[in-house]
């Protein structure tokens, strides 16, 4: 069901929307006069827009904003688009998507609310380290960052351009206690840290949680968005209000 909602779903909605904004500008589009006939690319363009504000309205991840806009456009011109297009597309999602293959971790980011959340939980528990592994575009080392200036957050990423784009954000930022460092969680060593958090998938928690185990100090917390360590209890589970309803679910280091 989880695996539904995370995966299946959002391609629903980008499905509905895309139907819903159709079938809107198709009403609107005998409504216009003459002289206001756009080209079917522009006409495209908008129905991608509409479909993108549907998208929003209905709570779908940012990263479908740009994707629910030009859908159509890249359907109606699938065959006029070069053939480099396709290779520099495929470069870039490769840059980006470095670890889904190799780690079976995709990209997909937490929201500011469960950032929020997050740095609360810190502050509460005294930690004045923290480190995001898989830190995506940095948003939790910035959010953390800026919440508790008193807390230091780093961000471990291994994608290049994921990477790139974090490192550049925390540099305008301006943040001393922020930082994103080039590197594989499985080298980082976890006795650095009051507080780990990661955001990944179900398949690297048992051996996370075994490394976490192995080299973390007694005390200090493990703390997992929406993916459990199978077979252990957490300590507790925060509800974060969010649109997802995410669960961060909490391990002390015995
Ligand atoms: C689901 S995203 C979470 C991003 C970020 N933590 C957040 O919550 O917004 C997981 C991230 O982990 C990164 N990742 C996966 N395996 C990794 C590894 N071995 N070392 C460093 N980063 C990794 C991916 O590139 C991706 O950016």
């Amino acid at each position: 069901m989880r695996m539904f909602r995370r995966h299946l779903l959002p391609w629903i909605k980008v499905l509905v929307c895309q139907i819903l904004a159709l079938a809107l500008v198709l009403t609107l589009l005998p409504m216009l006069p003459d002289d206001l006939r756009f080209g079917p690319g522009w006409v495209l363009l908008f129905e991608g827009s509409v479909a993108a504000l549907f998208g929003l309205a209905l709570r779908l991840p940012r990263i479908f904003f740009p994707i629910q806009l030009l859908l159509p456009l890249a359907i109606l011109y699938s065959d006029v688009v070069p053939a480099w297009a396709f290779l520099i597309a495929f470069v870039l999602f490769a840059l980006v998507y470095w670890n889904s293959a190799s780690e079976q971790v995709p990209l997909y980011l937490t929201n500011a609310k469960a950032a929020a959340a997050l740095a609360e939980l810190a502050d509460g528990s005294g930690a004045k380290s923290l480190v995001d592994l898989g830190s995506g575009l940095g948003d939790v080392v910035l959010h953390v960052a800026r919440l508790k200036p008193e807390i230091s957050a780093t961000g471990i990423e291994t994608a290049p351009l994921v990477f790139a784009l974090s490192r550049l954000r925390v540099w305008l930022a301006r943040r001393a206690n922020a930082r994103i460092v080039y590197r594989s969680l499985w080298d980082e060593d976890l006795s650095a840290y009051d507080l780990v958090y990661c955001f990944l998938s179900p398949v690297p928690m048992p051996r996370l949680y075994e490394k976490a185990r192995r080299e973390m100090r007694p005390g200090t917390l493990l703390v997992s968005n929406s993916f459990i360590v199978p077979d252990v209890t957490p300590e507790r589970v925060v509800a974060v209000e969010d649109g997802r309803r995410t669960q961060l679910h909490i391990y002390r280091m015995g």
